[in-house]
C-alpha cells in the first residue's frame, strides 16, 4: 500500500484538489483509494457533500481510541463516495481542539500511521488531505505516509511559503527512522502570466529534482467538478487539468518517466 500526504502549510493551494483529482485517476485503474481527510474544515468531506459540522463519526475518533484498535473499528469511520474505488474518512470540526486536547500524550504522531497499517490489505492507495497548519494532524500525516507531495501556486508569495514548508519536511525527515522523499508540484499555472513564467523558473532553479517537471493549469473545471461532488478526472477526463494530473500520477508511479521540461504548457 501506497500512502501519500498532500501537504502544504499555505492555504488554497490545491491540496484538497490534488487529493481528489489524483484519486480520481488511481480508481479509473481499479484501484482501491482510501482519502483520510484531516483538515478540521474538511474541504474534503464537504466535496463529497458529508456535513463536517454535523457528523457524528470522524477521523477524530482515531485519536480517541487509547487502545490499539482493530480494523472493524476503524471501519466504522469509513464512508464511500459516489465513485466507485473511492472511500473517504471524513473530518469534523472537533478535529480543531486536537492539538490543545493531546498535550503531550505519549504515541498522539502515531495514531494515523497505526491506522493505516490496519488497513494495509484493503486499500492500494491513502491520500492524505492535511490541514494548512503544522500541528498533530499534519505531524501525524507525515509519519504515516510513504511519500509528501507539495501542491505550491506558481506565484512569487508561494515561494516563501514553499521555503517554510521545505524546511518543516527536512525537520520531519530527520525525526523519522527512514527518510521520506517528496515532489513539490507547481499548480494554478497560466502561462499567459509573467509571474506564473517567473515564478516556474525560479523554482526550477532552487528545488531542481524535487520538482515535477510538469504543470497543472488554471482550469475552471475544477471549480465545476467540486460543486458536482466527483473528481474533475471523472466528470471530464479529457480537461486540460485532468490530464495534467493523469500525467503527474504517471510520473509518482513511473519516477523514470518525468514529462519532457518542453511540454510544459496549460495547451
Ligand atoms: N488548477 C486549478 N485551476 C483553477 N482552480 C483551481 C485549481 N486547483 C484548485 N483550484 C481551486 O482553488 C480553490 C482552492 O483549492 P483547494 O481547496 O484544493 O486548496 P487547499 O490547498 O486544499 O485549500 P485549504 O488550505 O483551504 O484546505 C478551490 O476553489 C479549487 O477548485
Ligand atoms: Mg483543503
Amino acid at each position: 500500500m501506497k500512502v501519500w500526504a498532500v501537504a502544504n502549510q499555505k492555504g488554497g493551494v490545491a491540496k484538497t484538489t490534488t487529493v481528489i483529482t489524483l484519486a480520481g485517476h488511481l480508481a479509473a485503474k481499479g484501484l482501491r483509494c482510501l482519502l483520510l481527510d484531516l483538515d478540521p474544515h474538511g474541504s474534503l468531506t464537504s466535496y463529497f457533500k458529508q456535513d463536517p459540522d454535523s457528523l457524528e463519526k470522524s477521523a477524530y475518533n482515531l485519536f480517541q481510541m487509547h487502545q490499539l484498535y482493530s480494523n472493524n473499528q476503524i471501519k466504522e469511520l469509513i464512508l464511500h463516495s459516489e465513485v466507485e474505488g473511492i472511500d473517504f474518512i471524513p473530518a469534523s470540526i472537533s478535529m480543531a481542539t486536537l492539538d490543545r486536547q493531546l498535550g503531550s500524550q505519549e504515541g498522539k504522531g502515531l495514531v494515523i500511521k497505526k491506522t493505516v497499517d490496519l488497513l494495509a490489505d484493503e486499500y492500494d492507495y491513502v491520500l492524505i488531505d492535511c490541514p494548512p497548519v503544522l500541528g498533530v494532524l499534519m505531524v501525524n500525516a507525515l509519519a504515516a505516509c510513504t511519500h509528501v507531495l507539495v501542491p505550491v501556486q506558481t506565484e512569487f508569495l508561494a515561494l516563501k511559503g514553499l521555503e517554510r514548508m521545505h524546511n518543516t519536511l527536512n525537520m520531519i525527515v530527520k525525526a523519522r527512522q527512514h527518510g521520506v522523499s517528496f515532489t513539490i508540484i507547481p499548480v494554478m499555472f497560466d502561462r499567459r502570466t509573467r509571474a506564473s513564467i517567473d515564478s516556474l523558473r525560479a523554482l526550477r532553479e532552487k528545488y531542481g529534482t524535487e520538482l515535477w517537471s510538469g504543470v497543472i493549469p488554471v482550469d475552471t473545471g475544477f471549480r465545476m467538478a467540486s460543486q458536482k461532488g466527483l473528481p474533475l478526472s471523472t466528470c471530464s477526463r479529457s480537461s486540460r487539468g485532468s490530464k495534467a494530473y493523469a500525467e503527474l500520477l504517471d510520473s509518482l508511479i513511473n519516477p523514470n518517466r518525468q514529462p519532457d521540461l518542453k511540454l510544459v504548457t496549460n495547451e
